[in-house]
Formats: C-alpha cells, structure tokens, sequence
C-alpha cells in the first residue's frame, strides 16, 4: 500500500498507519481522508492484519484537526461534504472488524481528537494534547467530535471541551476515560505493538465479536443489546477457536487459535 500522505507498515499482524503530514502537524485534508478509507478497506480485507495502530509523523503532533487552510475557502455545501467525508472515514475505523489503537504522539486537536475516538483504544504519549478547538475557528467539530466525545466521557465534560475549545493534557484526558493509558513518548509505539500482540493471542473470532457485541449493542437498550450480545456468544460456538479454548484450558495448557 503506498500513499501520499500515509505511511503503511505491517509487522506481525499489526498494520501501523502514519498521517504523514508533519509540515502541517499532521492535519487532515481531502486526501489524507481518502486514503484513510482506502487503507481501511483493504485492511478488513487482508486476512494478515488483525490489529491496526494509527499514529502521526514526528514527535510534535497526531492530528492537528482537519486542514485549515483547505477548510477556509469552501462554501457551506462543500464544508457539508467535507464533514460527511469526516464521518464515512471515522465510520470505516469504527466498523473494521479489527482492533484499532490510537498511539497519540502530540496534539490530538479537532479533526485529530475526532480521529481517535473513532479508534477503539487510545494510548498516550506523556506530550499529548487532547481538544475541540474548532470554536476559535467559527465553527464546531465537524468529524463526529461532538457525538463520540459525549459517548465517551458524559455530556457535562464534552460541552466544557467544545464550548471553551481548551486543551487538556494526558493526565486530564486520562482521568476523564479519554485515554486508556499514559505512556513516555518513547514507548509510545513498544507500547501500542504490544497491546497489539497480546489481542492477536487471543482467538480473533471472539475479538471481532466482542468488538461488534461493544459497538452495536451501546446503540440498543439494555435489554435488547442483552439479547444481541448472547446471539454473538451462541455464535462463538460455531468456531474451533472456542472449542480449542476451552480444551486447552481444561488440558491445562496454551490453546492454539487457528482463527476458525
Ligand atoms: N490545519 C492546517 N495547518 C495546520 C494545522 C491545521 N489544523 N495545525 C497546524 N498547522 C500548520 C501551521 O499552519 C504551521 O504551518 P506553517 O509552518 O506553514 O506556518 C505548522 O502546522 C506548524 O504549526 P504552528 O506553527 O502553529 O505550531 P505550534 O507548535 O506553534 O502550535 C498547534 C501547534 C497548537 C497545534 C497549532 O498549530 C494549532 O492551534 N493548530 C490548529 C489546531 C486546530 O484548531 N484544530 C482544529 C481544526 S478544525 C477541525 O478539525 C474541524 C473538524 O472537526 C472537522
């Protein structure tokens, strides 16, 4: 996979996808967005990967939030179709059957922020610098920021970040449920491949189902989402990972997961 404004490379099992724009910290423009797509379409295709880890170029930034400059000049008809291609990126990293983990080197700004709540894990470098600072600009976040960072972290929170556009650091972001864990930037990678490692131990059917039983069911009510998760249980048992589990473990050794 080769790309303009991305970096691909896979190791292991693990795709690591680097927004390669560092003149401009990283920012998001139409055809970063399009090659984000791109790379996440074959990724669900490609049977190698089982993990993808997102991150920025440098040490300064992850995403300094969509590209301003490309931003300033366009109508209200095309900020609207930019803003919907926002969401259909961020919407093919939710739904990736795989894991995705942020490694989020810098600031996380805007578009940026937006980038990692469509992840499903965000690790922090110690520099990282989490914010919705689209009000400064005129306007509101525009790639999903002001539904996911309300799922996230509660209403009262997600209206402070957007209303004031402040930015928080990595203790801040940690202690509100925005990053899973706080990391020094030169770990920052080890890290994130090996929680990477550690889930492609594990059998790849029950992750992806976990993931889908995680993600659709918050839409439903409890009840229902209830009844959903125990349809993605009984379908666990269609599988040979879930018979060699539980042998293993009633064997009393390591199971074998061939990812069937
Ligand atoms: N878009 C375009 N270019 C950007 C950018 C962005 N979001 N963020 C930074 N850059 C560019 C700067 O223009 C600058 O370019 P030049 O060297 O050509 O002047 C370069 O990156 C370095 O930036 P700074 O000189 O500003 O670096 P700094 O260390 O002083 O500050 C920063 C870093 C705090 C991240 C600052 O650059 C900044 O505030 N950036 C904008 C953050 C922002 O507002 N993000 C939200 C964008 S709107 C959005 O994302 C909408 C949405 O939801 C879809």
């Amino acid at each position: 996979m080769t790309y303009e404004n991305l970096l691909v490379e896979i190791e292991n099992g693990t795709a690591i996808v680097t927004i390669n724009r560092p003149k401009a910290m990283n920012a998001l423009n139409e055809k970063t967005l399009i090659e984000l797509q791109d790379a996440f379409v074959n990724f669900t295709a490609d049977d190698v990967i089982q993990v993808i880890i997102i991150t920025g170029s440098g040490e300064k930034a992850f995403v300094a939030g969509a590209d301003i400059a490309a931003m300033q000049p366009l109508t209200a008809l095309e900020a609207r179709q930019f803003a919907k291609l926002g969401h259909q990126v961020m919407r093919h990293i939710e739904a990736c059957p795989k894991p995705v983990i942020a490694a989020i080197n810098g600031f996380a700004l805007g578009g940026g922020c937006e980038l990692a709540l469509g992840c499903d894990i965000r690790v922090a470098a110690e520099n990282a610098r989490f914010g919705q600072p689209e009000v400064n600009l005129g306007v509101i976040p525009g790639f999903g920021g002001t539904q996911r960072l309300a799922r996230l972290i509660g209403k009262g929170r997600a209206m402070e970040l957007i209303f004031t556009g402040d930015m928080i650091d990595a203790v801040e972001a940690y202690r509100i449920g925005l990053a899973n864990k706080i990391v020094p930037l030169d770990q920052l990678l080890d890290t994130s491949k090996k929680m990477a490692e550690t889930i492609i131990n594990k059998g790849p059917h029950a992750v992806r189902l976990a993931k889908e039983a995680i993600r659709n069911g918050l839409e439903l009510d409890l009840e229902r989402a209830n009844q959903y998760e125990a349809e993605l249980f009984g379908l666990c048992f269609a599988t040979t990972d879930q018979k060699e589990g539980m042998l293993a473990f009633l064997e009393k050794r390591q199971a074998k997961f061939k990812g069937k």
